[in-house]
């Protein structure tokens, strides 16, 4: 178990572990971000149900606590849960970010971790939950696309909202021209989001999250672009 790290000028850091499945773009846009001293977070380890997914690789050789929990080498979904979910408690953990991660979850697991578990999905929930998010914006004809980071609960792609970065749909886009401009909103969002989360400064309440005064709205984004002083 890595030792534990302090905020600079401030109280110990929150322990997260990463979930991913595959390449792991916006795990190291957390874990990057996490590297400076004032984070409140920081990442003890990166766990995969791939055992080839190529993020594992990138976190060792940045010397995170990086492992596989095969998925394929349990009989279901509940033993796989559990294997994890022991795993994760041998890290020290007391949050885990999903990024990337392609499984379903037992309400068990979700349970385990209730209001400590978050995710990223790559779009403005609650819509297009699930698959081919891009694709179906693009047949929906809508004008803003964009991604969401939420706290998770059994139901997939539900929970409540924590933050949102809208991006314009292009004319000509297809399904890979507008995921590559929705991961580069990712991959701003998810490291101020884990910050503002693990500093402790979203009160859920009836499953709506609120940021504490201080911590900003941000702007609006419009697509097409409005004259906002006309
Ligand atoms: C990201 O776009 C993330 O939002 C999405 O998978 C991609 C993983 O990319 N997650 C989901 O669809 C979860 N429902 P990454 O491995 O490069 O971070």
């Amino acid at each position: 178990m890595s030792a534990a790290e302090t905020v600079e000028g401030g109280g110990a850091k929150k322990r997260v572990a990463i979930l991913i499945s595959g390449r792991g773009s916006n795990m190291m846009s957390l874990v990057k971000a996490a590297e400076a001293p004032d984070y409140p977070a920081q990442i003890v380890a990166v766990l995969s149900n791939r055992p080839d997914a190529a993020g594992l690789e990138w976190a060792r050789d940045r010397g995170i606590e990086a492992h596989s929990v095969d998925h394929k080498s349990f009989a279901n979904r509940e033993e796989f849960d559990r294997a994890l979910h022991q795993k994760l408690e041998a890290t020290g953990s007391e949050l885990i970010a999903c990024a990337g991660f392609m499984r379903l979850m037992t309400p068990w697991l979700v349970d385990q971790w209730r209001d400590r578990m978050i995710n990223i999905h790559p779009s403005l929930l609650p819509l297009f939950r699930g698959l081919h998010t891009h694709e179906r914006a693009l047949e929906a004809g809508v004008r803003l696309a964009g991604c969401t980071v939420h706290v998770v609960r059994s139901e997939v792609d539900t929970g409540p909202i924590l933050g949102q970065a809208a991006v314009p749909v292009c004319d000509g886009d297809t399904a890979d021209t507008l995921a590559a401009r929705v991961l580069s909103a990712e991959h701003r969002l998810y490291p101020q989001v884990l910050a503002l989360f693990a500093a402790g400064k979203y009160d859920i309440d009836h499953e709506i999250a609120r940021l504490d005064q201080q911590s900003g709205a941000g702007a609006a984004l419009y697509s097409p672009a409005v004259d906002v002083d006309s």
